[in-house]
């Protein structure tokens, strides 16, 4: 639905994207993950025929941006990083200028606006004065409008940037709820705990260049191989008493043990090589060695980790 192919960007003589190349297939939610300054802004505007590629190719739904930017902005609904609302209308109103703006015929525009409230639960503050609402709701505001136009790929420069953890969670229930509608959806964000739980595929972008990209366990079991090719994986591990004891014993089994604050918490985190097998092997060693084990699970924000191995965290 999105394919991108040598995509390069030159600001004058600064290079900010360098050959990135990426696919998004249909109905996925794709995550584009990056440092500040990455160059995530830039790529979207591309893909958002707002600025044009210095060289490289990048097609919609199999329609070139450069070659029909039209065609492609009725397919997109695309949210710029801190889009400007007009405030002295009410959500109706705004929604249903934009409807206009849109093209959505007169006869249609009550119903898709309509629709578009319903779908996003803004009903309650339809006759409310957009200069009122919070930022959350006026980034909700903003979804709505990219939906007027009902189009199949939804591009958003990071919407959930300004929102509390509620808002956040209400974001992300919508983004999924638009995917079951059969949406393909594309967002940038540098909060990866944001992307973790909803996203199909990443992204990651770093200094212009595609560090990675793909299914996030896919990219995750690439990482998983030590230099002898083995699978590494890591478990939290909660005991009563010192996480010491955890260390005396696993220590001498090459793992690798991390406390995780004071030892007497009884938590910490193990690297260890293998599948569960290996993991149940240590737990018996646990046990069997007087270790009091009350909670053991692999290590799940798999997203925060694979952004620490392939960025270099640098300000760019
Ligand atoms: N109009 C412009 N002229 C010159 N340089 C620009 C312009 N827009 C962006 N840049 C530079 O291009 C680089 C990439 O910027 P971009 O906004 O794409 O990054 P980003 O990944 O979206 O960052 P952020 O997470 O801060 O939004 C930055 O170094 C920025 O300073
Ligand atoms: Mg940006």
């Amino acid at each position: 639905m999105i394919h991108v192919r040598h995509l390069t960007h030159r600001f004058g003589d600064r290079e900010v994207l360098r050959d990135v190349s990426f696919r998004v297939e249909r109905g996925e939610i794709f995550g584009f993950i990056g440092p500040n300054g990455a160059g995530k802004t830039t790529t979207i505007r591309v893909m958002s025929t707002l600025l044009s590629p210095t060289s490289g190719r990048v097609e919609i739904d199999g329609i070139d941006v450069e070659v029909d930017p039209d065609a492609v902005r009725r397919r997109i609904g695309y949210m710029a990083d801190h889009p400007g609302v007009y405030e002295r209308v009410t959500v109706g109103e705004y929604l249903d200028f934009l409807a206009a703006a849109y093209r959505v015929p007169v006869s249609d525009r009550p119903a898709t606006v309509e629709a578009v409230i319903d779908l996003t639960d803004l009903g309650a503050l339809r006759d409310r004065l957009v200069a009122e609402l919070s930022k959350g709701m006026k980034q909700r505001i903003q979804l709505a409008r990219t939906l007027l136009h009902d189009p199949k790929v939804l591009i958003l420069d990071e919407p959930a940037s300004d929102l509390d953890p509620r808002a956040r969670i209400e974001m992300r229930d919508l983004l999924m709820e638009l995917r079951r509608m059969g949406k393909t959806i594309f967002l940038s964000s540098h909060i990866l705990a944001e992307l973790a739980d909803m996203c199909t595929s990443v992204g990651i972008l770093e200094k212009g260049r595609l560090v990675a990209s793909g299914p996030v366990d896919a990219i995750a079991r690439a990482l998983d191989r030590s230099d002898d090719g083995k699978a590494r994986r890591r478990a939290r591990v909660r005991v009563l008493g010192s996480a010491l004891s955890v260390k005396d014993v696993l220590g001498s089994r090459g793992v690798e043990v991390e406390l995780l604050g004071d030892p007497q918490n009884g938590l910490c985190s193990i690297g260890y090589e293998g599948d569960d097998g290996a993991l149940a092997d240590l737990v018996r060693a646990m046990v069997e060695s007087g270790v009091l084990l009350v909670g053991l699970e692999p290590e799940r924000n798999e997203l925060e980790r694979i952004f620490l191995e392939v960025t270099r965290g640098e300000v760019q």
